[in-house]
C-alpha cells in the first residue's frame, strides 16, 4: 500500500478504510492509555491528528519517545473526529521511526521563532507552519503566473543568464569570469577579458528584456521568467541580490495596453491565491499580518489608481508632509514619496506613468514633450514598486540619439538597433519581482522569507 498525502486525505476523508501517511512529527502529547501525535507531511498547513493507544508494539521504547522533527510512518483507520477544529483523525494501527531528531539539539521547537533566527537555519525553516505555507504559495503562483499567459496565447522565452549586456545600465552586474583572479592578465590597465572564458567581458544578467524584444518581434508576444541578478548594495527588506522575474513583452502594443495587461496580472495572481491557497493565506492573515485579507480585496474591488509622475511631484510638493529625501522634479521618487502616495493619497495600487527620460534606461520610448518617457510603475500599499514597465522605443533616429544622449556606445547596440532597422514595431513590457509579489500576498515584512535561499549582500548560505 502506498502512503496518501495529508492534503488529499483531509479533501477524500476516507472515513473507515485503512491508510497509511509519512510525515515529520509536529508534537506529541500523552494521555491515560494512550498519546496524541501531530503529524504535518508538509503537504498543507494541517497537521493530522493521529492516536497511538499503550497497545502498540514498542509504544514504551518508541512512541513515547517521538519529539518534534522525528520522521515516521504510521498506518491506521481513518475516523471522523469528535475535537473540535478538526475532522478526522487517524487511529494507529502501525508506527515507524524513519528517523529521530533529539529534542537537546533539534533547533526546532514548538514554540514560534523569529524569522530572523530561522533565516540561519536555511537548511530546517521550510519545516515551519509559515516558511512551509510560503513555499507552497511560490509553487502555486509560479503555475499561475504560466497559466495566465499560457491561456493568452504568449509564448514562453528562455532568456540567458549570462549575458554581455547591461540592460537596465545601472552598472550593477556580477561578472561571471574564469580568469584567475590571483594573477588576472591586465591589458590597458583593466582585466583583459579577451583572455576569459567568453573572450569578453560576461555578467548575470539583471533582466531577460532586451533579449524577450527579439523574440517579441518576431513571435508576437512572449514572456520571461527566470532567476535575476542585482549587485546593488541595498541593505532593505525589498531588496535581494538573486531575485525571479516575470517579463512579459507585447508586438503592436502602447503603454496604455501594457498597463491593462499588467493591472489584470496582478489581479489574476492575487485571485488565484485567494482560490488555490486559502489556508496559507488564513495562516499569514491570522500571525504574519492581520490586514492582509483587506488588502488582497481592496486589490480585487476597485481599478487601480493612476497618476503621472508629474502630478505626483506636484501632490508631494504640496501635501505639507516632511519627507527624509527632498521631492524635485526629476529626481527618483524614493520609497517614502511612493508609500504615501500609494498609502496615504489612494490606498490602493498606484500606476505612476510618463517619468522623466533622465532618470529611466534607454530603452524606453521618448514622449512627444521629449522630456519624459512612456513608463510605468506600479505600486503596491505596504511595498512600494512591485512592476516597472514601459513603450519600448521603436523608432531608429530616437533611439540612437537616446543612446548617445547617455553615453552609451551605439556599436554595443547593433543587434537592438537592427530590430529598429528591419520591420521595427510598436511594442511594450513590463517586469514583475516575483518575490515582491509573493511578499505582497503573503503580508511578509521581508522579502529574505519568501525565497528559499535568499542572497543579500554579505549573505549567501548554501
Ligand atoms: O524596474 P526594474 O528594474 O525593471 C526592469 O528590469 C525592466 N527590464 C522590466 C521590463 O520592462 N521588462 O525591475 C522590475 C521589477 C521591480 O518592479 C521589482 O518588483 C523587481 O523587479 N526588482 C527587485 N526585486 C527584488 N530585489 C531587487 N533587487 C529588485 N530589483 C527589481
Ligand atoms: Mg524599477
Amino acid at each position: 500500500m502506498s502512503h496518501i498525502r495529508i492534503t488529499q486525505l483531509l479533501k477524500t476523508r476516507p472515513i473507515g478504510q485503512t491508510v497509511e501517511i509519512k510525515g515529520w512529527i509536529r508534537t506529541r502529547r500523552d494521555s491515560k492509555g494512550f498519546s496524541f501525535l501531530e503529524v504535518n507531511d508538509g503537504s498543507c498547513v494541517a497537521n493530522l491528528q493521529v492516536i497511538a493507544e499503550d497497545s502498540l508494539p514498542r509504544y514504551q521504547e518508541e512512541i513515547l519517545r517521538l519529539t518534534t522533527g522525528c520522521s515516521v510512518r504510521i498506518s491506521g483507520q481513518l475516523a471522523a473526529s469528535p475535537a473540535k477544529g478538526q475532522t478526522v483523525e487517524l487511529k494507529a494501527v502501525e508506527v515507524e521511526v524513519y528517523g529521530w531528531a533529539d529534542p537537546e539539539i533539534y533547533p526546532l521547537q514548538k514554540k514560534r521563532h523569529s524569522f530572523e533566527f530561522l533565516r540561519e537555519i536555511a537548511h530546517l525553516r521550510p519545516r515551519t507552519n509559515s516558511l512551509g505555507a510560503v513555499a507552497r504559495l511560490r509553487s502555486a503562483l509560479s503555475f499561475a503566473v504560466h497559466r495566465f499567459f499560457q491561456e493568452q496565447d504568449f509564448q514562453y522565452i528562455h532568456t540567458p543568464i549570462i549575458t554581455t549586456g547591461d540592460c537596465e545600465g545601472a552598472g550593477e552586474m556580477f561578472t561571471v569570469t574564469t580568469l584567475d583572479l590571483n594573477n588576472v592578465p591586465r591589458k590597458d590597465d583593466r582585466p583583459d577579458f579577451s583572455q576569459d572564458f567568453f573572450g569578453r567581458q560576461a555578467s548575470l544578467t539583471v533582466s531577460g528584456q532586451l533579449e524577450a524584444e527579439i523574440y517579441c518581434l518576431a513571435l508576437g508576444n512572449v514572456y520571461t521568467f527566470g532567476p535575476t541578478f542585482r549587485a546593488e548594495n541595498s541593505h532593505t527588506s525589498r531588496h535581494l541580490a538573486e531575485f525571479w522575474m516575470i517579463e512579459p513583452e507585447m508586438a503592436f502594443c502602447d503603454l496604455a495596453q501594457d498597463i491593462q495587461v499588467a493591472e489584470a496580472f496582478i489581479k489574476y495572481l492575487v485571485q488565484y491565491a485567494l482560490d488555490h491557497c486559502p489556508d496559507e493565506i488564513e495562516l499569514f492573515a491570522n500571525f504574519v499580518d492581520k490586514g492582509l485579507r483587506a488588502r488582497l480585496t481592496a486589490v480585487l474591488a476597485q481599478d487601480f489608481a493612476r497618476i503621472t509622475y508629474s502630478e505626483a511631484i506636484d501632490r508631494l510638493k504640496t501635501c505639507g508632509k516632511k519627507f527624509d529625501f527632498p521631492v524635485a522634479w526629476g529626481t527618483d521618487l524614493q520609497s517614502e514619496h511612493e508609500r504615501y502616495l500609494c498609502e496615504e493619497v489612494f490606498k490602493r495600487p498606484l500606476i505612476v506613468t510618463d517619468y522623466p527620460k533622465k532618470i529611466k534606461p534607454f530603452y524606453m520610448r521618448v514622449n512627444d514633450d521629449n522630456a519624459t518617457v512612456a513608463a510605468m510603475d506600479i505600486l503596491v500599499p505596504g511595498l512600494g514598486e512591485i512592476i516597472g514597465g514601459s513603450q519600448r522605443e521603436e523608432r531608429y533616429d530616437r533611439l540612437l540619439s537616446r543612446l548617445e544622449e547617455m553615453g552609451l556606445k551605439p556599436e554595443d547596440y547593433n543587434w537592438y538597433l537592427d530590430l529598429r532597422r528591419y520591420g521595427t514595431a510598436p511594442h511594450a513590457g513590463f517586469g514583475l519581482g516575483f518575490e515582491r509579489l509573493i511578499q505582497f500576498i503573503s503580508g511578509m515584512a521581508n522579502i529574505r522569507e519568501v525565497i528559499p535561499f535568499p542572497r543579500t549582500p554579505g549573505s549567501a548560505t548554501l
